[in-house]
């Protein structure tokens, strides 16, 4: 019997979908039906394999989400091109900042606020323009639209070493409870995604070696016997919150940890 297709007919945008959970996402909505997924990332190389390996459905775009005029120009070149958006899936993130002085961890005691600031323009500033434009793009259409972002479990604890990130996806779920409250009105949802440890470059080009890592941040296994966390797990996720399934679901942080949080 053939699946159900949940986004059937649907154009959405995944910023950070030439890796990781972003590309896992991209992968699910195309099996979904979706009549377009935009992949918006800054590596285009990756991103356009990426699209081609998806198929006729998937598109790359260049987009930094750090800059606003770029988010803008794809939402714009998305709403030309394919008629409308239904769906943004805001993702895009980095946990330590390459600009950042300090080569190891952002302690408190030795923040590097270059490196502050950079985390920041994407996991915060661009989120929001995501929001924004997204937001912008649906309200004038009057299209009843979801919009996920991706926070952390580390939007609900503190960091042991990192102090940035953490701070990072605090201001994710504001964003998101704030703009839920005021995106109601037009029917649009607003909802994130909080992962554990999902194994991405994420984890592996900012930090280095994934050994570097204190253990709790390594390990992906859950508290469910036998289930080790991947971004398949996450991208299903972000299914439920960008379709009709969760028709009254807004201002939700949806964890995805297999139970790693409780205690
Ligand atoms: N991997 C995890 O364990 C984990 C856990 C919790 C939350 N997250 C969050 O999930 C999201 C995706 O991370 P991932 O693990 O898939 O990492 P990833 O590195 O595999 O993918 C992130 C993507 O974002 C892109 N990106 C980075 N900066 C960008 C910018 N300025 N503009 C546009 N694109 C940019 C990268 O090129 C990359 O393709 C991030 O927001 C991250 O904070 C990840």
């Amino acid at each position: 019997m053939s699946q159900q297709k949940k986004l059937e007919g649907k154009v959405a945008i995944i910023t950070g979908g030439a890796n990781g959970i972003g590309k896992a996402t991209a992968c699910v909505f195309a099996d979904h039906g979706a009549r377009m997924v935009v992949i918006a990332d800054i590596q285009d190389e990756l991103g356009e394999q990426v699209a081609a390996s998806i198929g006729q459905n998937c598109r790359y775009f260049h987009c930094d989400v750090t800059d606003e005029e770029q988010v803008k120009g794809l939402v714009e070149w998305t709403v030309r091109n394919s008629g409308q958006l239904d769906i943004m899936f805001s993702n895009a993130g980095i946990v330590r900042s390459k600009k950042s002085n300090s080569s190891s961890v952002q302690n408190v005691l030795d923040l590097d606020m270059a490196g502050f600031d950079h985390v920041f323009a994407v996991n915060v500033r661009g989120m929001a323009a995501c929001v924004k434009h997204a937001a912008r793009a649906m309200v004038e259409q009057r299209v009843r639209g979801s919009i996920i972002c991706t926070a952390s479990v580390a939007a609900s604890t503190g960091g042991d070493t990192d102090t940035d990130y953490p701070m990072s996806k605090h201001a994710v779920v504001g964003l998101v409870r704030s703009a839920s409250l005021q995106l109601g009105v037009h029917g649009i949802r607003v909802n994130s995604v909080s992962p554990f440890v999902v194994e991405t470059a994420l984890w592996h080009h900012t930090t280095g070696t994934q050994a570097e890592l204190p253990r709790v941040v390594c390990n992906p296994d859950t508290r469910l016997k036998g289930v080790v966390l991947n971004a398949k797990h996450v991208a299903d996720a972000v299914l439920f919150l960008a379709s009709q399934d969760s028709e009254v679901v807004t201002g939700h942080d949806l964890v995805v940890d297999g139970g790693c949080l409780l205690k």
